[in-house]
């Protein structure tokens, strides 16, 4: 019979046999497959797991705050923050064409996480020789599936890592769905907001300012994020969308009028959507008075956009994120 406490029970001894005295490591981006896949193998081999956290600045507000505070509260997992913002910032330096900033991303990713590797290495302690990934059922077919699906951006999965490295790997999902996946974070005790957390892409806000990243467009789109996912959750509309992106069109500006003046501002899209599988979607119908609240809220609160517009395209045509 299939239960979750089933599942993690024949995981942990696995993995206990599978691990004997040697150590792991494990990636961690803040999403529901590596927190889950981290928080069993932790159950199971303890402090010879260690976990890596790249913090790239890309990040939703609290993000961050919930992987290093919560995360660890609630599982005791040994973790290791890099704060690598600066050098993300100096690298997306200039940068405003979408593929090139996911490129730089995912290098400057791999590079960050390969060094905090070696340092764990290095450190004293039996050999590392497994590396945890949160593989899910469906990854699992899509790779081995051939042609499978047209992946129209160069997707890039934070936790991914070069061809070449020598760690055995550890895949406590694969035979998982997304839903079992949640069911197995809940029983593991790991915070709602990381168990429910809705699709957010590894590359971040970085492909959620249509123009060149810097901390200060960062701080702006966090803010206008933080304020629509506050309103969405408290309208109870979490599960009824499958995610909804914020983007900053910090190329284009427009004439405003707030206060007794004129203004020459950002606008900020809406881009809610619902979707079975993110390989189609459609824009969520959301009531007028939510989307009222959300843009009344930013436009009040954030500083330098003077716009809220909603994105009524479904996928295809458009892509879910704008770049
Ligand atoms: P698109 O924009 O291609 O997005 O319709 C489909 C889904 O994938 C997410 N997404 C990504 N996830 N790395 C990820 O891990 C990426 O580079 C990436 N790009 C898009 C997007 O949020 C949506 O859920």
């Amino acid at each position: 019979d299939w239960t979750t406490g089933n599942v993690i029970e024949e995981q942990v001894e696995a993995i206990r046999e599978l691990v004997g005295d040697k150590r792991a490591i494990c990636g961690l981006s803040g999403g529901v497959d590596s927190a889950v896949a981290a928080a069993l193998v932790q159950k199971a081999i303890g402090s010879q797991l260690t976990c890596v956290y790249v913090d790239h600045g890309l990040m939703r507000k609290g993000e961050t705050e919930q992987v290093e505070k919560d995360f660890v509260a609630a599982t005791g997992v040994q973790l290791k923050v890099v704060d690598a913002e600066q050098r993300f910032l100096d690298a997306l330096k200039g940068v405003s064409d979408p593929e090139e900033k996911r490129k730089i991303i995912g290098r400057e990713f791999i590079r960050v996480f390969e060094q905090a590797q070696a340092e764990i290495i290095a450190d004293e302690g039996p050999a590392v020789e497994f590396l945890v990934q949160g593989t899910l059922y469906p990854d699992v077919v899509e790779s081995g599936g051939g042609t499978g699906t047209a992946n129209i951006k160069s997707h890039h999965n934070v936790g991914g890592l070069p061809e070449d490295l020598e760690f055995k790997l550890i895949e406590p999902l694969r035979k998982l769905f997304k839903d079992e996946v949640r069911m197995v974070g809940q029983e593991l005790g790991l915070p709602e907001e990381i168990v429910q957390r809705q699709p957010f892409p590894g590359p971040g806000l970085g492909i959620r300012i249509v123009g060149e990243v810097t901390k200060e467009r960062l701080d702006l789109l966090r803010e206008a994020d933080a304020i629509a996912r506050e309103e969405l959750t408290a309208a109870g509309l979490d599960r009824d969308i499958w995610q909804c992106p914020v983007v900053l069109l910090a190329d284009v500006r427009s004439v405003g009028v707030q206060g007794d003046g004129r203004t020459y501002g950002h606008p900020i899209v809406l881009r809610p959507v619902s979707s079975e599988d993110a390989m189609t979607a459609d824009w969520s119908r959301l009531p007028y008075d939510v989307l009222a609240r959300i843009s009344t809220r930013i436009t009040n609160e954030v500083r330098d956009v003077n716009r809220v517009v909603l994105d009524v395209t479904s996928k295809p045509p458009g892509t879910i994120e704008w770049e």
